[in-house]
């Protein structure tokens, strides 16, 4: 049976996770109505489903250990973006936020002999190490290309290489 903290602490979370795929959906929308930039819709849309899974996952957890998984009610997330470089700031902004929060409710499993929590919180430790990593190539990519439109061009193309290199595991 879940403490009541850690079911707090996990509710917050599968919000966090529904905010994260919300917010890349917004991503994949605009990149989708900006000339040329099909790869990087594609790229958002299903970062936007990666997320909405990591959201089920912790809501089946949840339910599985005795406690209730909440479905989150959500805020609009940003829709428009002055540049390709701000949105992808926005992602790896958000990324940070997510490694934090999911390293809060380690310290509290721990802190409260959770150990199963603990121990299933284990695959969002290891998976956000991956998505930090991806987020952080990605917009150091973009800083070398800066305005350079042959570069943005090759960006678009090779976006979803990035992520198959990032050894994406389910
Ligand atoms: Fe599931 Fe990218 O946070």
């Amino acid at each position: 049976m879940l403490l009541k903290s850690i079911a707090e602490a996990l509710n917050k979370q599968v919000q966090m996770e529904a905010e994260s795929s919300q917010a890349y959906l917004a991503m994949a929308s605009w990149a989708d109505i900006q000339p040329g930039l099909e790869g990087v819709a594609a790229f958002f849309y299903e970062q936007s489903d990666e997320e909405r899974q990591h959201m089920l996952k912790l809501l089946t957890f949840i339910n599985e250990r005795g406690g209730f998984g909440v479905v989150p009610a959500l805020e609009q997330p940003i829709l428009t973006f002055t540049s390709l470089k701000s949105c992808f700031n926005e992602f790896l902004k958000h990324e940070l936020k997510v490694s934090d929060s999911i390293n809060d409710i380690v310290h509290l499993a721990l802190a409260e002999k959770d150990y199963a929590t603990h121990n299933f919180l284990q695959w969002y430790v290891t998976e956000q190490m991956e998505e930090e990593r991806l987020a952080r190539t990605l917009n150091e990519k973009l800083e070398l290309i800066g305005e350079d439109k042959s570069g943005l061009y090759l960006f678009d193309r090779d976006i979803s290489a990035y992520r198959g290199a990032g050894a994406k595991k389910k």
